[in-house]
């Protein structure tokens, strides 16, 4: 059973600048939701009920979402407008949040690794809350697909998908042998290749299931692409032993890290999900 899913969230966010220059990046929000709950939304539709936190400086409001605010609450008890708080409420009767710091800037694999303390010795989820997927409605979340992989086979899980070649630059890119459509075992793995150096063109996007033998591998792992520690390159040793599947997830997904992406997410949640729900 998965029951924990981490959140790295320390990055600065420097491409939203001025928008972040006091508000974590994560906080940004998508409609009327910030990014990160949409990410914690996810994890708990997948029965991982356990966040956990990677902050750094500057992210107490990531904290403060998730936990009651007895002011605000006591203003509009009663009113109206209580209907607005149903949401995050509930999300705060379903999960629990514990939050540890990365205090230096060694990137994913390191936040990751500085997350053991949070996790412990059993698998779990990550959610990269910047990438935002959704699915159709009814469907499984992605996180929920990555899970019933995970279920199956007992091996880490990485969500990829087909990206142009112009774009492959900016993931972690997979070398890997279709085991069923859709589904592959992975043997190579690198972190952000030029094109033309890239294995294939199936990326690795943010949602992770993770066996806790990474963390060992985290430890040995020298800062790789960027001169920071990759979870691509740590995934590699455990790819190497057959340990890491693949799997083409069904949904869309926005890079929220990028303004075009963002703006992209917004209209389409609008559009498609927001309008309905308030109809
Ligand atoms: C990270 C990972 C990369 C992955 C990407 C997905 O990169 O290092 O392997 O493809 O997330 O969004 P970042 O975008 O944080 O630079």
């Amino acid at each position: 059973m998965i029951k924990k899913c981490l959140f790295p969230v320390a990055g600065y966010g420097t491409r939203f600048l001025p928008a972040t220059k006091a508000m974590p990046k994560e906080m940004l929000p998508v409609v009327n939701k910030p990014l990160v709950q949409y990410g914690v939304e996810e994890a708990i539709s997948a029965g991982l009920n356990q966040i956990g936190f990677v902050t750094g400086r500057g992210k107490r409001a990531i904290n403060d979402h998730f936990d009651v605010s007895y002011e605000l609450e006591h203003q509009i008890a009663g009113t109206p407008k209580e209907q607005y708080l149903t949401c995050i409420r509930s999300i705060l009767q379903q999960a629990t949040f514990s939050t540890t710091r990365q205090t230096e800037m060694k990137g994913l694999g390191h936040a990751i690794l500085v997350g053991e303390l949070l996790v412990g010795y059993e698998p779990f989820g990550v959610i990269l809350a910047d990438d935002l997927c959704i699915v159709e409605e009814g469907d499984d979340s992605v996180m929920e697909q990555l899970v019933k992989v995970y279920r199956r086979f007992g091996k880490s899980v990485v969500a990829i998908t087909e990206v142009p070649e112009d774009q492959i630059s900016k993931f972690g890119v997979i070398e890997a042998e279709e085991l069923e459509p859709g589904l592959y075992t992975v043997s190579g793995m690198v972190e952000k290749p030029r094109a033309e150096e890239a294995p294939s063109n199936l990326a690795i996007i943010g949602r992770y299931v993770l066996t806790p033998d990474i963390f060992e591998a985290l430890r040995h792992t020298e800062p790789g692409k960027n001169g920071e520690i990759q979870i691509t390159d740590a995934l590699l040793k455990l790819a190497r032993k057959g340990r890491v599947l693949a799997y083409k997830f069904r949904g869309k997904r926005f890079d929220c890290g990028s303004v075009d992406g963002y703006v992209k997410a917004t209209n389409y949640v609008y559009e498609n999900v927001y309008k309905k729900e308030h109809d």
